[in-house]
């Protein structure tokens, strides 16, 4: 490390090599996504096989064959089981093998590393670090599956570290910036307070009537241009999930008629491959029936904006990755960086402890 960069709170382990926690939460999938056919995906560099058994549970199993590695994802679920493509060996939701064609012994060894996956809102959870661990439940998101509640939900993968998406969702100045044609939101110019409440980060910020964002008048029935005052308020109660509510308080409203809304994002992040992200996302207005063609093009809206950060971000991995001089290069914090910064300490916190476990 040399000078400029000594004592500066940089990305626990970098963003080059493996910088997760392993014993938390972290997303696997859409809850739609997992179903009687095997879905492949690389969580946390593992590669992993979902399903889903007939009664709705979802299992999660190393995607890798114990005979001649074959991806189990290339097979078909029966009866609950999963059938390898290869020569058909037949493993259960515990990973356990149950029968093996060719003979009537079934090897001990014949098993698969099988993952605890749990449902909480649009999305699926797995815990891939030691199960006697399991403390906590993965955050709730409840407001996702309740009817007074329009979401929407989106993916995508970004070719860079997830701190990197992790700390991007928690400092909205850059929208005044990187967004400046699409969220079109530019009234950032101070930083957020940053608290803590717990183990969760807080921000919040409020802002003078200004016009809302396009992307969010659809979904509130507002008409482009529309003058609110907002409120932003973001909290990171898992590395894995942060939300950012837009509070949105209609200056305009009749008397006795609503003026209160909310649209939440909520943030999701899980390592894939080394240097691959997963990034699901979801937007709920807390407006019913918010109809299909408003979601699907605020949706589409928000993917185009996201893209910004995506192709920032992987830019960003690139040019760490091929500089020589890697992490060894000055770089300071702003006070808009007050909740990336508290990222870097939880992280810190959680690596140093399972390292030491
Ligand atoms: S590789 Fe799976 S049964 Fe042979
Ligand atoms: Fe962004």
């Amino acid at each position: 490390m040399n000078e400029l960069t000594k004592g500066a709170q940089l990305i626990p382990n970098g963003m080059l090599d493996d910088n997760y926690p392993r014993n938390m939460w972290w997303c696997a999938a859409h809850v739609d996504e997992v179903t009687d056919k095997p879905l492949a995906r690389w969580l946390l560099e593992k590669p992993v096989v979902m399903y889903r058994k007939a009664d709705g549970t979802p299992v999660a199993l190393d995607n890798r064959c114990p005979h001649r590695w074959a991806p189990l994802s290339e097979g078909r679920v029966i009866d609950d089981q999963l059938v390898c493509p290869y020569h058909g060996m037949e493993f259960g939701a515990d990973g356990v093998c149950t029968r093996v064609p060719t003979q009537k012994m079934i090897p001990k060894t014949a098993r698969v590393q099988s993952y605890p996956m749990r449902e909480a809102g649009r999305f699926l959870w797995i815990w891939m670090g030691d199960p006697d661990k399991i403390d906590h439940d993965p955050v709730d998101m409840g407001y996702q599956t309740n009817p007074d509640w329009s979401v929407v939900t989106a993916y995508m993968e970004v070719d860079a570290n997830w701190v990197l998406i992790r700390e991007n969702v928690l400092d909205l100045t850059h929208i005044a910036f990187l967004h400046a044609k699409t969220f079109k939101q530019g009234d950032w110019e101070n930083p957020a307070e940053v608290s803590m409440e717990g183990e969760t980060i807080v921000y919040r910020q409020d802002f003078e009537p200004s016009p809302l964002s396009p992307l969010f008048c659809a979904g509130f029935g507002f008409p482009d241009g529309k003058i609110v005052k907002r409120e932003q308020e973001g909290r990171m109660p898992s590395l894995a999930v942060s939300f950012s509510d837009w509070n949105v308080h209609d200056i305009d409203a009749v008397p006795g008629e609503r003026a209160d809304y909310l649209v939440r994002g909520a943030h999701i992040v899980t390592p894939g491959k080394r240097g691959e992200t997963h990034y699901f996302f979801a937007a709920a207005f807390d407006v019913p029936d918010v109809s299909d063609e408003v979601l699907e093009q605020t949706k589409a809206n928000i993917l185009g904006a996201f893209n910004e950060d995506k192709d920032l971000l992987q830019k960003i991995q690139a040019l760490v990755s091929q500089d020589p001089r890697g992490l060894e290069f000055p770089e300071i914090n702003l006070g808009a960086d007050g909740a990336g910064v508290r990222v870097r300490q939880i992280l810190k916190r959680k690596l140093d402890a399972e390292r030491s476990a």
